[in-house]
């Protein structure tokens, strides 16, 4: 009887749940690195050279030295396949101390793409498991990390970490992630592009 009564009820689901594509004929396609989680953010984004869309791929192996998949963001045409480029957001490695030469940060599983956002021309993306070594560089803070362009162009880039701060701790701000996720204003259209 029960058994009658859940094949039954599969047998409703099967017909509600039908996929679909949005466009079966004529569609694009990006993708990202294998294992990269290519596709955990997206946005459209507007600069003077056109229309992009913009993917974060937050495990993303980049070319930044002794960093292990640091994330990134691509930028892809809109109208053609597999055109997706790294944006050079960052292509440093690690943070040394000048002074006595010791680690300051760790970008390792940083998950920088994992939030994305654009507006007016400019991109700002995160890495909210990016860790800052505070206080003598003996404590490891889950500060979180971002990176914005500036300028009209997606040329220049400019780090934004609101919790890298004195105010170390998990029980201030020490273990803050910002940038599980992001968003901009609206910026003034006489500088920017609207
Ligand atoms: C940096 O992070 C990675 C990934 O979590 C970890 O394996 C590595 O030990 C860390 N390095 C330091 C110096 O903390």
């Amino acid at each position: 009887m029960c058994v009658g009564v859940w094949v039954a009820c599969v047998g409703v689901w099967v017909g509600v749940v039908v996929s679909f594509n949005l466009e079966t004929e004529d569609f694009v396609t990006h993708g990202g690195p294998r294992g990269s989680k290519f596709g955990f953010s997206v946005s459209h984004h507007r600069d003077t050279a056109g229309a992009w869309v913009l993917v974060g791929a937050p495990e993303a192996q980049t070319s930044q030295p002794e960093v292990w998949q640091g994330g990134a963001v691509y930028r892809c045409h809109p109208a053609v396949s597999g055109s997706c480029e790294p944006v050079p957001f960052d292509l440093t490695g690690n943070h040394y101390d000048n002074d006595n030469g010791q680690q300051m940060d760790n970008k390792s599983m940083q998950w920088f793409g994992a939030s994305l956002a654009s507006q007016s021309g400019v991109i700002v993306a995160c890495a909210p498991r990016y860790v800052w070594f505070s206080v003598k560089r003996n404590r490891r803070e889950p500060v979180g990390n971002c990176f914005y362009t500036t300028g009209r162009d997606t040329h220049t880039y400019q780090m934004y970490s609101p919790c890298m701060t004195p105010s170390w701790g998990y029980h201030r701000q020490g273990s803050c992630q910002a940038g599980i996720s992001t968003t901009l204003t609206q910026v003034r259209c006489s500088t920017r592009i609207c």
